[in-house]
């Protein structure tokens, strides 16, 4: 599965990504609006496994961004269970030296219908950190709208902040 966008290309992650992934993660500034679980500093062993884990097992729900030709960012969705099963999360992060481009206001546009195309979900959403308005711009953009402020719902890097619940419905 390949999405060709106007500024990048979604592709699924496959091996020899490992050097441009572990360049472009390994960013405090990309941390501190993701979940602990990204890691920091991000090694060359980080990107080996991601790599490995994301082109066997996700590879119809997260996509390498492809900029310049190389894997710059990552988009993807993530699948609920139980009652939550018509729902999934997206996720999604880029190389600080491609920001401000409308990529990924791109990018979650074409995920999104993506999404919507080809699994039985009624509903997209994304909680972000309160801090993040370059994020929650992006998620406005393409239709998401602010249903909720998860008071204190966040530690990050020791400071507790609000999550802002971002989502988008058929
Ligand atoms: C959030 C992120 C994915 C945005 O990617 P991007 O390709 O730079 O986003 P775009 O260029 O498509 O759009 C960014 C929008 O936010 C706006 N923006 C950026 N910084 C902003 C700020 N500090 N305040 C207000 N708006 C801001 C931009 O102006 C743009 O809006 P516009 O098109 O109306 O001008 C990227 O900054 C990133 O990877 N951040 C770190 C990881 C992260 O936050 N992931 C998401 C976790 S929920």
């Amino acid at each position: 599965m390949e999405l060709r966008l106007q500024h990048s290309l979604l592709r699924p992650w496959r091996r020899g990504d490992e050097r441009s992934l572990e360049r472009h993660a390994n960013n405090r500034k990309i941390w501190m609006n993701v979940r602990d679980h990204f890691p920091h500093p991000y090694t060359h062993t980080d990107a080996v496994r991601w790599v490995e884990h994301a082109s066997t097992r996700l590879s119809d729900t997260v996509f390498a961004i492809i900029v310049n030709g190389e894997a710059a960012g990552s988009i993807g969705l993530i699948a609920k269970d139980d009652v939550y099963r018509k729902s999934m999360e997206i996720g999604y992060w880029l190389g600080e030296e491609h920001w401000g481009r409308g990529i990924v206001s791109e990018a979650v546009g074409a995920v999104t219908r993506y999404g919507f195309e080809q699994f039985d979900i009624v509903r997209i959403y994304a909680d972000i950190f309160e801090w993040n308005t370059a994020s929650a711009r992006v998620l406005e953009k393409n239709g998401y709208r602010c249903e909720a402020r998860l008071q204190r719902a966040v530690v990050k890097d020791g400071i507790i902040t609000d999550a802002l619940l971002y989502a988008i419905t058929l």
